[in-house]
């Protein structure tokens, strides 16, 4: 969720932990603070706001630190609840939740305990700290049997001052070894283009880390052997000319997409495949949405019934599967929490499960039979575009190969491999919609509707719109808006159709034409141009036609644009809407 980096070597750590910081921002951003071991104890800054806030701090001396950008998920977010959290000799920072952190604060206060803070992570350092007699990892160790919920931690503590101590439990650590220094991330894109060794810390473990290297061990304290990741190599994003990664990123869709095409099914994918009865798809925001894209497709072509779940249900819920039914596990990040655990649940129940995911190594990869890779490259701007243009990619290809495994004839090849090209057309719609944002920016509210393809493309259009102009909106069946929802149009609710079937496109006109008929001004994003001459069309932008299947991949491009230009209407910053992060390592 949020972004740790630790450091000791020789170097002086404040620039390495900033710099770290600011790479790690897109994970969470409503606080940032730092800690240097000073003397025999620490300098500590914590702000409100980003990490810029920070920025005087980077003249501070000391060569080992910890840094954290936080996503609250308990105390509101301001200096006090930012971490690092101080508690005599240790200094510490949290990413996950402490479940139990309630009833451990409450144990905590009746024994004289006096927190600073209303997080949880606060209790974690205070029971550290009570625990330890001179042995870091075995107080260590006792904390962390104390502890349910999910941590990534790393603390320094004052009898140390050379040391970083981490543990780690379902959110992401990576530990790096380079020479004469060490650090401790959350993510690789803090550790990317750096020089070293990289390990990626297991579910129980902990680590010792000092200038001359680090170990790992296991949950008895056993030092344990780590197989190395490829962690330096990543690229570290940059804006080139681009104002906001969410505007660049848009324009590396026809890349993504022509990448994320499965272009070879091994065998172990074609047996899976062989076996499959049914399909589930568990996945979470965005990437549930190319679920509901994918399961027209997938239905469609390869006959075969599909569910889309939302992961959280899913997990908590008792799904009926099992031998025969295969789980499609999407997630950019890999890291979803709630994602991860529906895969392990469908496994447990015997499904077969495949992962689909952005991010190579990521925890998802390691709760699956076999995993999808789309590529669609780092994705920084916290609401999903490529990414989503890449899992309908791989999706599709998916939906072909498996209906072609079934036997199926007369399989839309050609217009899967056309997506790259049109994509790159649908780019050129996105000016189009520029000026529409005014027309949003003071909107009640907005409804998007569409059937079968359309329906999804306008959940996903509504999601980014949400999040980036925090103006409240809602994806919608056209037919089934006179159901209830048309109560709400009215001049000041603006509705977004989507039109690229025609042979359901007077289906939906039926629908357009009842919003209009209630004074709603009306916006098409289509590929039958002749729908954008109907009277009740305010405005309109065409997109390239493909089979009606595969159209969301197009579609979707024009109405990214409109939440990005909706954003920058209201002030928002488009890469970091307000209360969100890039990835949910928390339920
Ligand atoms: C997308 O714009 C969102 N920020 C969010 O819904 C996201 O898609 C969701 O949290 C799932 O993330 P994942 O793909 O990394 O699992
Ligand atoms: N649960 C902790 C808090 O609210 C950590 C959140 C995070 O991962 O950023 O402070």
């Amino acid at each position: 969720m949020c972004g740790i980096i630790g450091y000791t070597g020789r170097r002086q750590a404040a620039p390495v932990l900033l710099d770290g910081l600011k790479r790690l921002e897109y994970r969470g951003y409503d606080s940032a603070g730092i800690a240097l071991v000073r003397g025999t104890g620490f300098f500590v800054r914590k702000k409100k706001g980003r990490v810029e806030e920070l920025s005087e701090t980077a003249s501070e001396r000391g060569t080992v630190g910890i840094g954290h950008t936080r996503w609250a998920t308990h105390g509101e977010p301001s200096e006090r609840n930012a971490h690092p959290h101080v508690c005599g000799k240790f200094a510490l920072v949290h990413n996950g939740i402490v479940e139990n952190g309630f009833r451990l604060r409450k144990e905590l206060e009746e024994t004289g305990e006096i927190f600073s803070s209303d997080t949880d992570s606060e209790t974690v350092v205070r029971l550290l700290n009570r625990l330890y007699d001179g042995d870091v990892l075995a107080a260590l160790k006792k904390t962390a049997e104390r502890l349910e919920g999910s941590y990534a931690l790393a603390i320094l503590c004052a009898d140390f001052p050379d040391e970083i101590f981490c543990a780690r439990r379902a959110s992401p650590l990576i530990v790096g070894v380079g020479a004469g220094e060490c650090y401790a991330v959350s993510d690789p894109v803090a550790v990317a283009g750096r020089e070293g060794k990289f390990y990626a810390l297991s579910d129980g473990e902990f680590a010792r880390l000092s200038p001359d290297g680090a170990t790992v061990y296991d949950r008895y304290l056993r030092p344990v052997a780590k197989e190395e990741k490829q962690y330096g190599r990543a690229e570290v994003p940059q804006l080139g000319a681009f104002r906001h990664f969410m505007r660049k990123e848009m324009e590396e869709i026809p890349d993504a997409i022509e990448k994320s095409l499965l272009k070879f099914i091994d065998e172990p994918l074609k047996n899976l495949m062989r076996r499959t009865k049914s399909v589930s798809i568990v996945a979470c925001g965005t990437a549930y949405h190319s679920g509901v894209a994918a399961k027209t497709a997938i239905e469609a072509l390869a006959r075969i019934p599909v569910e889309v779940c939302v992961a959280s249900e899913y997990r908590y819920g008792n799904p009926v599967s099992g031998e025969g039914t295969l789980v499609l596990a999407v997630s950019q990040s890999g890291e979803t929490a709630d994602t991860i655990a529906a895969a392990r649940l469908a496994k447990e129940r015997g499904a077969s499960v495949v992962a689909v995911t952005n991010v190579a190594d990521s925890t998802l990869t390691t709760a699956a039979d076999l995993t999808l890779y789309t590529y669609a490259g780092r994705e920084i701007g916290v609401a999903a575009t490529k990414s989503y243009n890449a899992q309908l990619a791989l999706l599709y290809s998916f939906a072909v190969a498996l209906a072609q495994g079934k036997g199926r004839e007369e399989l839309p090849y050609s217009a899967l491999t056309e997506l790259p090209a049109l994509a790159k057309r649908a780019l050129r719609a996105c000016d189009g919609v520029r000026s529409w944002a005014q027309r949003f920016q003071n909107a009640r509210s907005v409804f998007f509707i569409g059937r079968g393809s359309d329906y999804a493309a306008a959940l996903e259009g509504s999601l980014k719109l949400k999040e980036l102009s925090y103006l409240p909106s809602e994806g919608y069946a056209a037919g089934e808006l006179k159901h209830g929802t048309l109560a709400l149009i009215d001049r000041n609710t603006p509705v977004v159709a989507l039109l690229t079937n025609r042979e359901i496109a007077e289906k939906t006109m039926n629908a357009v034409h009842e919003a209009y008929a209630r004074g709603a001004r009306v916006f098409l994003v289509t590929s039958l141009p002749e729908y954008a001459l109907r009277k009740e069309v305010s405005a309109s932008v065409v997109v390239p036609e493909t089979d009606p299947l595969f159209s969301p991949a197009l579609s979707v491009i024009p109405l990214q644009a409109l939440a990005y230009y909706t954003a920058l209407a209201c002030g928002n910053d488009p890469d970091k809407p307000r209360n969100l992060a890039k990835s949910v390592t928390v339920e």
